[in-house]
């Protein structure tokens, strides 16, 4: 915080509660996130915009929470429906509901509207009425938490009826600017919207960041005397700090050392320039907490994430939602994970999309490996370079190192997946389970048409198409005896160079119509196996 002004107190460090990172008494919080937020141009609301990954509006509400507990209000309006259910999904506990009461705003008539519709939510019950409140923005996502503490702080002690947030830009168009009195002092008299200014107040460079602090028995008298008579024909929030004034009540104002955390994201730029200052703080958070990361400015961590030390992040590594990262693991180039947890020990080589799974300690992927929602890699377990994987449990120690497809599948300890070895778990209506006991042995180019079970320790060779459930300990060979014909290709090469086109063709054909009716035989005859088998296993 910038050395404060005349009016503003001293910065001497005392925190408002004994415990800097603690809930204080009395406060409560409202968020405004109603409004549409038309220069976005865009179909979804404002606040549901990602910020590396989390919705705008939860910044602000994750702010909330940390500062008042359970005392915090949303106001929400545009796209009410996803913005509760976001906020819901990212608060909720285990057992309990949220602890954010979600208010409606059903017109979005101004800020000030906004904030007087959270009235009924703190009216007085068991608790009393909150002593101050604070009140937040639903865009201003690089607001820090000591920031708020310190104009809580300020408040308390300047004794203010309100205190605001203020930032000096370069560029402060867009912008509510801070009007200050003439008298030495320069107290705050007032906000003037970008819309409303003359042009002298256009000039001002320092602007309202939309961060406030408000007395409890001011704040909902004072908006229910807002006045709508302006640019936009909308209850400003900020005509309060004019009717604070007019009615001799102290306005304090805390100026914000870095400009940046002012940020308001109204446009797709300045979500642009918020975006990229998150994922900074985000990066330099981890780096500080010991992980290691070879190129940070390709390194992507969404909000969320979590990562354990010694951990070796290489360049162009994404890990998005609530993905979480063990300690000393190894994620190389060009691999992204979303929403999966992974133990500690793992390497990850390069190219790897996983989705929504479960990784256990020391285990080896990649590279190339592509896991979709649901799979579970069991300690120590190998998966290697082009094996997919769906809902599969990959048991410990077991092992798929070339191109496979494994799907809806329960695999045991200790087995060999071969290479090409493929789950047909899809008949094109179902899906259907495959299961493979501890140590069973998979020959390359296994193909298992499910729903089947191979018992523990069975050894399926190679080429084997398996239909049938297989017992424990049983050899399994499925593929079509091998035929050698000595001389056969000598023959034919003979042909190809010494006989002319015509005789060849001849004598082709001659072959292929004595084969025809063995060959429409035998298809007929594979045919109605396989059905008597689907039939028997479907029943
Ligand atoms: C607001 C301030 C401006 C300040 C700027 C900082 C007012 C009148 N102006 O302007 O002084 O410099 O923020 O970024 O407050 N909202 C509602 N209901 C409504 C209107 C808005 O909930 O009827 C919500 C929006 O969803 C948003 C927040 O209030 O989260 C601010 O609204 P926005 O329209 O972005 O205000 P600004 O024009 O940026
Ligand atoms: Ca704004």
């Amino acid at each position: 915080m910038r050395r404060p002004r005349a009016t503003e107190v001293s910065t001497a460090k005392k925190p408002v509660s004994p415990d800097p990172q603690g809930k204080i008494a009395g406060l409560a919080v409202i968020v405004m996130a109603a409004g549409l937020g038309k220069r976005m141009r865009s179909k979804q609301a404002k606040v549901l915009h990602p910020v590396a990954g989390q919705a705008m509006v939860l910044y602000s509400v994750v702010l909330g929470l940390r500062v008042a507990g359970d005392r915090v209000a949303v106001v929400v309006g545009h796209q009410a429906d996803l913005v509760r259910q976001v906020i819901g999904r990212t608060t909720s506990g285990k057992s309990s509901g949220s602890p954010v009461a979600i208010v409606e705003q059903r017109e979005q008539l101004g800020t000030g509207h906004a904030v007087l519709q959270s009235r009924p939510v703190f009216a007085v019950g068991k608790r009393g009425a909150p002593s101050s409140y604070l009140i937040l923005n639903g865009d201003t996502p690089l607001l820090q938490e000591k920031t708020v503490r310190e104009l809580l702080r300020v408040h308390e002690a300047e004794h203010a009826t309100i205190t605001i947030l203020t930032a000096v830009l370069v560029d402060a168009s867009g912008y509510g600017r801070v009007v200050r009195e003439s008298s030495a002092e320069r107290g705050v008299s007032r906000i003037v919207e970008d819309r409303d200014a003359n042009a002298e107040e256009q000039a001002i460079r320092e602007i309202n960041v939309g961060t406030y602090v408000v007395d409890g028995e001011f704040l909902f008298n004072a908006l229910e005397k807002l006045d709508p008579t302006n640019a936009q024909g909308e209850y400003y929030l900020t005509e309060i700090i004019h009717l604070a004034k007019h009615t001799g009540r102290r306005v304090a104002a805390v100026v914000l050392d870095n400009p940046d955390e002012g940020l308001g994201v109204n446009t797709r730029r300045q979500l642009a320039e918020a975006e990229q200052v998150v994922r900074q703080q985000i990066r330099d958070r981890w780096l500080d907490a010991g992980v290691t990361m070879i190129d940070p400015a390709s390194t992507w961590i969404d909000a969320a994430v979590t990562i354990g030390r010694d951990t070796v992040l290489y360049s162009n590594v994404t890990l998005e939602g609530t993905t979480v990262i063990g300690e000393d693991c190894v994620l190389r180039s060009y691999t992204r994970l979303t929403d999966c947890t992974v133990g500690n020990g793992v390497e990850i080589l390069d190219h790897c999309l996983f989705t929504a799974s479960h990784i256990e300690d020391d285990t080896h992927l990649g590279p190339f490996v592509h896991l979709r929602p649901g799979v579970v890699v069991r300690k120590k377990a190998k998966v290697g370079n082009f094996v997919e994987m769906k809902k599969t449990d990959l048991g410990e120690g077991s092992k798929a190192n070339h191109l496979s497809y494994l799907g809806d599948a329960k695999i045991g300890k200790g087995v060999n997946i071969g290479a090409g070895t493929i789950t047909c778990n899809y008949d094109g209506a179902r899906k259907f389970q495959t299961v493979i006991g501890d140590g069973v042995f998979l020959g390359s180019d296994t193909q298992l048409i499910a729903p089947v079970t191979v018992g523990a320790g069975a050894f399926i060779a190679a080429g084997t198409t398996v239909t049938e459930d297989v017992p424990a300990d049983a050899l399994v060979i499925g593929r079509v005896p091998q035929v050698n014909r000595a001389g056969w290709a000598a023959r034919r090469r003979a042909l190809q160079t010494g006989v002319n086109r015509e005789t060849l063709n001849v004598k082709r054909k001659t072959e292929s119509t004595r084969l025809t009716p063995h060959l429409s035989r035998l298809a007929k005859k594979q045919a109605s196996v396989l059905e008597s088998n689907q039939a028997k296993k479907r029943r």
